[in-house]
């Protein structure tokens, strides 16, 4: 792992503008200002156990207190608020219920067909207490570890929670995974139970999920699946097979709408979300109850500046974490509304965001950079003939955010009134840990700020030490926070080497390596330079370099592989696939296009190489190992600088220049 790739990601180190939250904002949020958060701050400095024991009791109903605010006993297997006891969808439902928000929308969902529904506290706690009665109908019980395999419909919140409600740990799998994908999750997890869609409207085409379900069970989760159960979504006619596949609206029919919330301990698994490393095969990463409740929720009140009459949507999937957090756990926690959206604007309808602000007067609208980029590609026309006035914070997440983005995105959604929050944060942290706060901190186009109340954060070299001002180094985070990941699913040591034994520190214990290349400046500022791992970060979305080749080279004619990220205005990085062939297999547009699509079948449309390039050799060290340095400079067409004394044989160098 090598910090070289931090240059290319994002050459942001001339930004010097600086923007301070209006008066009015200010005045109106929930932390008022900079010496308010640092005095948080300072609380959570001096001392974090009481800091978050306050928090925990404050924010998050518990059936039964807790003792202990954290075990480093076993560090870094962390452990939260232990025997408390508490359910997140108590949290996230009856309390407000109870707290007179019943009748508050909690959910307002758009479909990608035009339809459309609301959903109260009242009617959101009872869908989920039916599809929980339903679960238990059908065996599932407390640690069973339920499969969600959805579009973006209210069933796929509903299945998530009602997981929740009974115990039953859900491990949601991106609707864009393909059947293969899915398969390893359903395997890796033991899952005993799916839940899945017949279909699924993704721009003008119908996504087969049930389809890549079969898929999956047929070629070898059949030996951990036992129950699929299908939500009606397109109607479009599927193959059922019987005794293993049911239908969700037959299953809730009869079912009583009140489950009691199963009682569990605060360190009781909530889900796994698997997301991509730079070695091996995707982690499960698992996330418990008690600490990423308060977590998620605590960050969305933070950042959000969330009040009562907010309507608030975030564009996520509710396959990634942020839909996880900042869709489903963090809003409904604080009894905000919800906006969930099915689609995605397409060339037939470019405003479809804005139509839907318009129309439901949000007020927080949460998304990605790649988003902004294609937004500001399309022109300023697009958003002019929407009312956006409604709006009143906008914000970021998921990759770096270039200034012009960051400007854009200030100038022409937010109308220059609207702060903006660009929100680093990963699937292993359970919620954001460097963020501005909008009332509080002021604002450089391109940095994330600073940490959060609690979070340390620093910067430093391979050695541990930390680097100078403005200098890229590591991100770590210093001390644990009750939202991190507990461990990987299944693969305890892979926990300890990827994220607390990488870099050798001194004196310093427990310090967690995020991946991720960053630089503090001259006021503390802190700016993500994007991943230094062999992740790639496509629109967003993790990718890591082996999965790829692994779906490359399992390929008949391919007989090795090498798969860098190329710099893109619009989606961060793209895909760049060297390839070398087995014997007496010639090059050709047509295999190229074959070995794209092979990729798109093992992994899912996101994964597919924007370029294969087809070579006789890849370049390696004497020790065998691939020089991927040399391939990120040929894929950018850049002059490749540096050592290349290691190279086994030089020719390739030259070949490889013809060919890419
Ligand atoms: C990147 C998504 C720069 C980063 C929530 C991280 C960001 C990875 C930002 C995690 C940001 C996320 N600025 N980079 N504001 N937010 N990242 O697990 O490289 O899908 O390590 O979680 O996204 O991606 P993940």
């Amino acid at each position: 792992m090598t910090l070289d790739k931090e240059n290319s990601i994002n050459n942001i180190l001339e930004e010097n503008r600086i923007f301070p939250p209006s008066k009015v904002f200010s005045n109106n949020s929930n932390i008022k200002s900079i010496e308010e958060l640092i005095s948080l701050k300072n609380q959570a400095l001096n001392d974090p156990i009481q800091f978050w024991e306050y928090y925990a009791n404050s924010e998050i109903e518990w059936f039964e207190p807790f003792q202990t605010v954290l075990d480093s006993q076993n560090a870094p297997f962390f452990k939260w608020f232990k025997e408390g006891k508490l359910n997140i969808t108590f949290n996230c439902l009856d309390r407000h219920v109870k707290n007179g928000l019943g009748k508050k929308t909690a959910l307002i969902w758009e479909g990608e067909p035009g339809d459309k529904i609301k959903y109260t506290y009242e009617e959101l706690l009872k869908n989920v207490c039916k599809a929980a009665n339903g679960l238990k109908s059908i065996g599932v019980k407390k640690g069973d570890l339920v499969c969600i395999y959805m579009p973006m419909i209210p069933e796929a919140m509903f299945a998530m929670l009602a997981c929740a409600r009974i115990g039953a740990p859900h491990s949601v799998v991106f609707g864009g995974f393909s059947s293969e994908a899915l398969k390893d999750r359903l395997i890796d997890g033991n899952a005993k139970f799916v839940i899945t869609a017949d279909g699924g409207f993704r721009k003008d085409k119908i996504i087969e999920l049930k389809n890549a379900v079969d898929l999956a069970i047929e070629s070898g989760a059949n030996k951990v699946v036992e129950k699929v159960i299908i939500v009606q979504r397109t109607k479009k006619n599927i193959p059922i097979k019987v005794n293993r596949d049911l239908w969700w609206h037959e299953l809730l029919k009869d079912q009583k709408d009140f489950c009691e919330p199963e009682i569990m301990d605060s360190e009781d698994r909530l889900f796994i979300l698997y997301t991509s490393g730079s070695t091996g095969k995707p982690k499960g990463v698992v996330h418990t109850t008690g600490g990423y409740n308060l977590w998620s929720h605590l960050t969305f009140k933070w950042i959000f500046d969330i009040k009562n009459d907010d309507i608030y949507w975030c564009t996520a999937d509710v396959g990634w974490i942020t839909g996880h957090s900042y869709i489903v756990y963090g809003p409904l926690s604080n009894g905000a509304t919800t906006l969930m959206y099915e689609g995605v604007p397409r060339p037939s309808n470019l405003g479809a965001f804005w139509e839907i602000i318009e129309k439901h007067r949000v007020s927080i609208f949460y998304t990605a950079p790649t988003a902004i980029r294609s937004f500001m590609k399309s022109g300023p026309e697009i958003p002019a003939a929407y009312d956006l006035d409604s709006l009143r914070l906008l914000g970021t997440v998921g990759e770096p955010i270039n200034p012009e983005a960051w400007m854009w995105y200030k100038d022409i959604i937010g109308k220059n009134k609207c702060p903006i929050v660009d929100t680093w944060w990963q699937t292993e942290t359970g919620g954001v840990m460097i963020s501005p706060i909008p009332g509080a901190v002021s604002t450089k186009p391109g940095s994330a700020t600073y940490p959060l109340p609690g979070i340390e954060i620093e910067v430093v070299d391979k050695n541990g030490e930390k680097v100078k001002e403005n200098e890229g180094g590591y991100l770590i985070v210093k001390k644990p926070w009750p939202g991190m990941m507990r461990t990987i699913h299944g693969n305890s040591a892979r926990y300890l080497e990827s994220y607390w034994e990488y870099i050798s520190f001194k004196g310093e214990k427990n310090v967690y390596f995020a991946g991720d290349g960053a630089r503090i400046d001259e006021d503390g500022y802190i700016w993500i330079m994007g991943r230094v791992d062999d992740v790639i970060s496509v629109s967003g979305h993790r990718l890591g370099t082996m999965e790829i080749e692994s779906a490359l080279v399992s390929h008949k004619n391919v007989s090795e592989a090498a798969v860098v990220g190329k710099k893109d205005d619009l989606k961060g990085e793209v895909i760049v696939a060297f390839v070398s062939l087995e014997k007496d297999i010639n090059s050709s547009l047509e295999l190229e296009e074959e070995l794209k699509k092979h990729v798109v079948n093992e992994i899912g449309i996101i994964a597919k190489p924007e370029k294969i390039i087809i070579t006789d050799s890849l370049p390696k060290t004497r020790s065998g190992k691939i020089m991927r340095r040399i391939l990120r400079s040929l894929a950018a067409g850049e002059k490749i600088n540096g050592d290349i004394s290691t190279l086994e044989d030089s020719s390739v160098l030259e070949k490889l220049k013809g060919s890419s």
